[in-house]
């Protein structure tokens, strides 16, 4: 029996000693190309210097004092976050999750002043927002809710990029509800991408409405698909919005963000924990967002994923099983026509890194820092990959 709890089903047989820049190394010195970043948390790459360099000083000056007292690299890095951003005030956490329980219990202290008080949140068919219980109770994903029941009656779900679905649950349930839910670029749903007109549509029917809009950009965020954040290729200003993966490039964090109407909801003792926002964390958050600006990696991602996209779309044109491929900067979802877990011990052999979402989809989330010789690399493992896989699963 091991040691550690059974969750992670899949879990591959290797243990990484080693990384730089957008490789690893086992702990038998062999080399793997990393197309996944630890799930789009390192947008630097592994162990980037600049990044290093402020862990170690700030890690041997001080780390950790509590929310008890001011932290000054929190408050540094909240004001460079909402200067990025367009918003105006954060509350940080450790992790995805609860960025979203943050954003969760805004939408609650939002319900209690307009005097709602069973209140909804409206959420799309195939989202995944975390696995505590609140987050789990807003994903609409079945797959991961199941086993866990009874959520109570705090959502809806509709299908992404349907207009019609979306006003006629806003209609139906307009007295009880208070925000809409969605990631502007779904990653664990398949790489689903939500239309311009789609993310417009949410955000007039919230001001209609007086709906809070929160985006969930802890996978799509801190530049992973060409702008900031992937709701800006929108042109839309969210209420709240919810970080947390690659904003410390592998240290972990949560941030919860509020703007206009969704701003100072929480009063003083109404939400916290012990390590959100410390000295370590936000001095290299702060550093990561430095350094995204001093080497204008915003940009650098919308053009690496664009030749990304086409090197791939030449390479892959003559494999038959392969049904499209979506994209949106540097998440990139492939679509095979089967099941495809199988391309995992394959992935291994050809020593390359990426993982399977929805069944179907071989998800890429390179480094927004990955150089166009490695780029050209991991479209080449990639494609050996998939057809081994097609030559191996032929007969089915
Ligand atoms: C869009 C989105 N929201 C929330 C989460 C949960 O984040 P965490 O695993 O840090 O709790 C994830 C994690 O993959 C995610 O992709």
């Amino acid at each position: 029996m091991s040691a550690i709890m059974p969750t992670y089903f899949s879990q591959v047989p290797i243990a990484f000693s080693k990384g730089a820049g957008s490789w690893l190394w086992d702990e038998a010195g062999n080399a793997y190309l990393d197309g996944l970043t630890g799930i789009a948390v390192c947008g630097l790459g592994h162990c980037p210097p600049a990044i290093t360099e402020v862990i170690c000083a700030q890690a041997s000056t001080l780390i950790h004092t509590s929310n008890t007292y001011w932290v000054t690299h929190q408050q540094r890095l909240a004001q460079k976050l909402c200067a990025v951003a367009g918003m105006d005030q954060v509350y940080f956490g450790n992790s995805g999750a609860e960025a979203n329980e943050a954003a969760l219990k805004l939408t609650r202290s939002y319900a209690r002043k307009k005097g709602i008080a069973s209140p909804l949140i409206l959420s799309m068919e195939g989202s995944f927002h975390g696995r505590s219980m609140g987050t789990l109770s807003i994903s609409g994903t079945p797959r991961i809710r199941e086993g866990f029941e009874p959520y109570g009656d705090n959502a809806r779900y509709v299908p992404i990029n349907d207009l019609h679905a979306l006003q006629q649950a806003v209609l139906t349930d307009q007295a009880r509800l208070v925000a809409i839910i969605i990631e502007p670029v779904q990653g664990d749903g398949g790489i689903m991408i939500a239309s311009h007109a789609y993310l417009q549509a949410i955000r007039a029917l919230c001001d209609k409405y007086d709906l809070l809009m929160i985006v969930d950009e802890i996978q799509s965020g801190i530049g992973r698909t060409g702008r900031w954040f992937a709701h800006q290729w929108a042109g839309i200003q969210p209420d709240i919005m919810t970080l947390a993966k690659a904003l410390a490039n592998g240290l972990p964090i949560g941030a919860c963000l509020s703007h206009g109407k969704a701003n100072d909801l929480f009063k003083p003792g109404k939400h916290g924990c012990t390590f959100g926002g410390g000295p370590l964390v936000s001095a290299v958050a702060l550093a990561v967002i430095e350094t995204m600006e001093r080497d204008n990696l915003v940009n650098r991602a919308e053009a690496l994923g664009v030749y990304l996209l086409e090197h791939l779309q030449v390479r892959l044109s003559a494999i038959l099983g392969v049904q499209a491929i979506r994209a949106k900067g540097l998440m990139i979802g492939i679509v095979l026509d089967r099941n495809a877990f199988a391309i995992m011990p394959i992935a291994l052999k050809h020593k390359v890194l990426f993982n399977i979402v929805a069944n179907t989809v071989v998800r890429l989330l390179p480094a927004l820092t990955m150089s166009y010789a490695d780029a050209d690399e991991l479209v080449e493992r990639v494609a050996n990959c998939i057809e081994e896989f097609y030559r191996l699963t032929a007969e089915f």
